[in-house]
C-alpha cells in the first residue's frame, strides 16, 4: 500500500500546501496540462527508510545507474541506505527525481543523484540539490561532498563545489571528489 504521509515536507512553493489532488483537479478544470502546472506540483520529500516514497527511489536509481549506466546491484545498493537521508523529486504523485545524503563524522555526502531521463535540463535536478544543499544547513552541517562523474562537475561547481584529487572509477564510471570546504 502507498504511504502518501512524509513524515517532513519540503515545499518548493508556497502553493504547494494544498494537497496535490486539489491542484490536479484544478488544472484539468483551467484545461492546463502544462509545465506550469507541473512544475507547481513538484515537491521535495524526506523519503524514510523503507517508505513507498524511498522504494519509488530505488526504482529511480535502478533504471537511471543499473539500467542506463551499467551499474551492478552490488554497487548501487551498498547496504548504506538504512543510515542515509533520502529526498525524492515527486510530481503528480510520481517521483522523478532522487538523491542520498550520508552522514559521515567529517562532513555529509551527497550521492546516488538522479533525475528521470525524459525530464532532464527542466531543472528538477537543480532544486532538488539545492533542497538537500539546505536540509544538510539547516541540520547545522557545513561541509559537504560527493563524488561526480566527470561530465557532471560543472554541474556541481555552479553550486560552489570544487575538485580536487586525481579521477577514479567507481563501478566502472570516470569520477572526482568535489567538496564545498
Ligand atoms: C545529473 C542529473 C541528476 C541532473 O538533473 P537535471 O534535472 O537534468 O538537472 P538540471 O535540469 O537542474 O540541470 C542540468 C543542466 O541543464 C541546465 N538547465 C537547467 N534548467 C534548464 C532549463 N529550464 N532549460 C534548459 N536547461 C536547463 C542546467 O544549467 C544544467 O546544465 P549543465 O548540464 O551544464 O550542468 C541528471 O542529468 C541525471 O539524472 N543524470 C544521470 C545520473 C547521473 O549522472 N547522476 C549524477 C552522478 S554524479
Amino acid at each position: 500500500m502507498r504511504c502518501w504521509r512524509p513524515v517532513f515536507s519540503i515545499l518548493v512553493n508556497t502553493a504547494f500546501r494544498k494537497p496535490s489532488s486539489l491542484w490536479r483537479h484544478r488544472a484539468s478544470r483551467c484545461g492546463s496540462t502544462d509545465k506550469a502546472m507541473a512544475d507547481l506540483l513538484e515537491q521535495q520529500i524526506i523519503a524514510p527508510y523503507d517508505s513507498d516514497w524511498y522504494r519509488q527511489g530505488c526504482d529511480l536509481r535502478r533504471v537511471v545507474f543499473m539500467e542506463e549506466q551499467g551499474v551492478s546491484l552490488a554497487d548501487e545498493f551498498d547496504g548504506k541506505d538504512p543510515d542515509a537521508t533520502h529526498i525524492v523529486t515527486v510530481q503528480n504523485d510520481e517521483v522523478v527525481g532522487v538523491l542520498r545524503v550520508l552522514w559521515l563524522p567529517e562532513h555529509a555526502k551527497i550521492g546516488r543523484f538522479a533525475v528521470r531521463k525524459d525530464l532532464r535540463n527542466e531543472g528538477i535536478g537543480s532544486r532538488l540539490f539545492h533542497t538537500a544543499l539546505s536540509f544538510i544547513d539547516r541540520k547545522g552541517v557545513e561541509r559537504v561532498m560527493l563524488e561526480a562523474q566527470i561530465d557532471r562537475i560543472e554541474f556541481y561547481e555552479n553550486f560552489g563545489f570544487e575538485a580536487y584529487g586525481d579521477e577514479y572509477l567507481d563501478a566502472g564510471i570516470l569520477h572526482r571528489a568535489m567538496k564545498n570546504y
